[in-house]
């Protein structure tokens, strides 16, 4: 599976970080990683939001704790700042993720697609961002999966972010690339300003497809 790769390496950050206990990451340019302090556009939490959770909660989705074989699939990372309006950072921010296996499948009961199941995989996990309000995840690129007859989902990984003084974002992240970003229904409703704020782009990192993705929640008003 390739994933497009248009990011400069300098828009990473210079330091390091732990992500829990699973991972670990590096950066280069702190400065640079924060683009833009517009919110981020909420997007639908859609039907297969978990209904139980695995017993693995962390940000590794790739490998299941106690398990030696590895989620069938493109291994990325996501990583970003959760913020708000005014591009301050939002430490402490819960932010969890939920999405399809690299065959399109979800582990839900709802889920009718025939697709394989991976049982290697955690579907879902959660992260709580640093004191800079960094988070980031390892998983593996989501396949698509049909709708119905005449619409595709693109690949795509659902969020939610929970912090004490802004209101609760779910939203879902794209791949850059993708043909079917251009004839989703969901992404088609959102201008295209806006959807440039949640399509991603991924760059080669330490040998991982890397893309970053910024987090930003409006204020309570207290
Ligand atoms: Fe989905």
């Amino acid at each position: 599976m390739t994933i497009q790769v248009d990011v400069s390496r300098r828009a990473f950050l210079r330091g390091t970080f732990s992500l829990g206990t699973a991972l670990t990451l590096e950066f280069v340019e702190p400065a640079l990683a924060i683009s833009s302090c517009f919110l981020t556009p909420k997007e639908t939490e859609g039907p297969f939001f978990p209904v139980t959770f695995p017993l693995d909660k962390d940000n590794d989705l790739t490998q299941l704790e106690g398990s030696t074989k590895n989620a069938d699939g493109q291994m990325i990372v996501v990583r970003g700042v959760v913020q708000d309006e005014l591009c301050r950072p939002a430490p402490g921010a819960m932010v969890e993720i939920w999405q399809a296996c690299t065959t399109g499948r979800y582990n839900h009961p709802r889920d009718r697609n025939p697709a394989k199941v991976d049982p290697h995989f955690q579907y879902w996990g959660r992260t709580v961002a640093n004191e800079r309000g960094e988070y980031g995840f390892k998983t593996i690129k989501p396949g698509s999966y049909p709708v119905n007859w005449f619409w595709t989902r693109p690949p795509h990984i659902h969020f939610k972010v929970y912090s004490r003084h802004h209101h609760m974002l779910t939203t879902q992240m794209y791949f850059s690339g993708d043909p079917l970003n251009e004839k989703d229904r969901l992404l088609g409703e959102h201008p295209d300003q806006d959807q440039e704020k949640f399509i991603v782009s991924f760059a080669e990192f330490r040998g991982i497809p890397t893309g970053h993705f910024d987090l930003t929640l409006k204020t309570r008003q207290r």
